[in-house]
């Protein structure tokens, strides 16, 4: 029973998980090292939505949010599950290494995507699952944007925001290899408009993972120091 309304369960909200959901569940399905993997860390928790979806798939499973409101809403939510508070702007201790380690709806919040995400691939013990906001653009570039106010929201008041490019080479710097976007997206429009914005998700791994319709994604190379270049369209 849910006594407590927040701003994940209206109804936009309901929808895009509906559609992130039926994706994850897909993606774990054609992973075909998933019977191999017994433990999760949910980043960026929310409500729990997802951190439900992964314990129900059989995962010991953790989630960390950087609002104590939202790490309360889990514990009343979920109390089977593990849930603490840790903002990942800051300075934080390992939360331990999990076999998968799902980042969904937070990349594009945080203040220094790079540092934060250089920090938590030690977490990933085995696949990072990711879904995210890129800036526009095919160029390696942060656009600084102003973050909006809420529980779906990080608290800083301006946030480094990267194209998709950006991101595959911060994933590739921080030790991933095989990076794949599986040409099967959410059935929602904002994986479908080509503008500032649009979301994509894609799998990180250290390990090769064969899955036909998992393409591995190009990753380009940093910019040479003041020489800019452009990388290729992903999509
Ligand atoms: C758009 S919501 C995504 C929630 C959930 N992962 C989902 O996809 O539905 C972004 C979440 O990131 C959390 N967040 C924002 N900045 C954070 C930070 N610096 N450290 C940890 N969590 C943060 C917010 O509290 C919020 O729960």
């Amino acid at each position: 029973m849910q006594n407590k309304i927040t701003v994940f369960d209206i109804d936009s909200y309901n929808r895009i998980n509906e559609a992130r959901g039926k994706w994850l569940n897909k993606a774990l399905d054609d992973i075909p090292i998933c019977d191999s993997l017994k433990t999760a860390l949910d980043v960026a928790c929310g409500a729990g939505y997802f951190s439900k979806v992964l314990a129900r798939r059989g995962l010991e499973t953790t989630g960390i949010d950087l609002r104590s409101n939202n790490i309360e809403t889990c514990k009343e939510r979920y109390p089977e599950l593990h849930f603490y508070q840790m903002n990942l702007d800051e300075e934080f201790d390992e939360p331990g290494s999990f076999d998968l380690v799902l980042m969904f709806g937070v990349l594009y919040h945080l203040q220094s995507p790079l540092k934060s995400i250089l920090r938590l691939a030690a977490s990933i013990g085995r696949v990072g699952i990711v879904e995210t906001r890129v800036a526009p653009g095919n160029s390696m570039a942060y656009y600084l944007f102003e973050e909006l106010l809420g529980d779906c929201h990080n608290t800083a008041p301006v946030t480094e925001v990267p194209t998709l490019a950006a991101i595959v080479g911060i994933f590739r710097h921080a030790g991933f290899e095989y990076i794949y976007r599986p040409t099967y997206q959410p059935e929602h429009e904002e994986w479908e408009q080509l503008k500032n914005g649009q979301r994509h998700c894609f799998i990180v791994s250290r390990e090769a993972i064969n899955v036909p319709l998992w393409q591995r994604m190009t990753i380009p190379k940093f910019n040479k120091k003041w020489e800019p270049v452009l990388v290729p369209k992903y999509i």
